[in-house]
């Protein structure tokens, strides 16, 4: 496995292998990486001949008091995570790298950044849009892997590559859980052990968003309720949204009729966490 630190690098290993006509995938990450990572790494090996992982915890993305200082950064089991899932390359650039100029350009995605955690994190998915764009063109994908833990972001960057006419596939890949249910995050880091546990109610009110679709319920209000009725009995935890969604448009559904997103974010001592389920 190689590793690029600088831009030029990463240009010119990815020039000479898309010149032999291989495929190229990119798996653009914050770092801290787990099974859920792993996965998407795994997907791109299977689907590419060669693999871009970036690790970069992007500053522009979080916003002020949220947890950016904090974030982990554990490089070197990072960096053999990479290896042995089967990475070719691993792109770790520093701030100043990517950042250090003037930035004077930004992309944003207008309307689907608004509702959900755009409510709580005002240009959240502006330093998000911008960041992916910019491995875009420093890599070059031909195609790109998110997960749909983070399904806003993985419709909001799709949207990106759509109206930018940007060369290059996304593949959105399933959430990896625990086995109780609880959605793999780097986040989860911040739990306490009483905290990790209480923690599992959040999947436990998609399962039973999902049992309610299943039923025939197509009232979302009703569906809604139950969902909060379980979230509430978490011990210390802060319901920050409790939305049913058009999967595409991410606006409120009230009638349930095709496909829905029921996504949650929960506030769990120092951890934000979210997680949604596709009906
Ligand atoms: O999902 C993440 O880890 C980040 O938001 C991403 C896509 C790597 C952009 O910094």
């Amino acid at each position: 496995m190689e590793f690029a630190g600088t831009i030029e690098l990463v240009r010119s290993v990815v020039k000479a292998v898309k010149i032999a006509g291989k495929r190229v995938g990119l798996v653009p990450t914050m770092g801290a990486l787990h099974a859920g990572h792993i996965s998407l790494i795994k997907r791109a090996v299977k689907d590419c001949h060669f693999v871009v992982v970036s690790i970069f915890v992007n500053p522009t993305q979080f916003g002020a008091g949220e947890d950016f200082e904090n974030y982990p950064r554990p490089i070197e089991a990072d960096l053999e995570i990479c290896e042995k899932a089967g990475a070719d390359l691993v792109f770790n650039p520093s701030a100043e790298v990517m950042y250090g100029g003037e930035g004077l350009t930004w992309i944003t995605v207008e309307k689907l950044t608004e509702p959900l955690c755009g409510r709580s994190r005002p240009g959240h998915f502006r330093g998000v849009a911008t960041i992916c764009a910019k491995l875009f063109n420093i890599v070059q994908p031909d195609v790109a892997y998110f997960g749909q833990k983070d399904a806003q972001q993985a419709i909001v960057i799709r949207r990106m590559v759509a109206d930018l006419d940007m060369p290059l596939e996304v593949v959105v890949c399933p959430t990896v859980r625990e086995p109780d249910g609880l959605a793999l995050s780097s986040r989860n880091k911040y739990l306490s052990v009483e905290q990790r546990r209480e923690a599992a109610k959040i999947y436990k009110s998609l399962a039973k968003c999902k049992e309610m679709r299943e039923a025939g319920v197509t009232d979302a209000k009703q569906i809604i309720a139950a969902m909060r009725e379980i979230l509430r009995q978490i011990a210390g935890g802060q319901i920050e949204y409790v939305e049913i969604v058009d999967a595409e448009t991410l606006e409120q559904v009230n009638e349930i009729k095709g496909s829905i997103l029921g996504a949650v974010a929960v506030r769990l001592g120092p951890a934000r966490l979210i997680d949604n389920i596709l009906l």
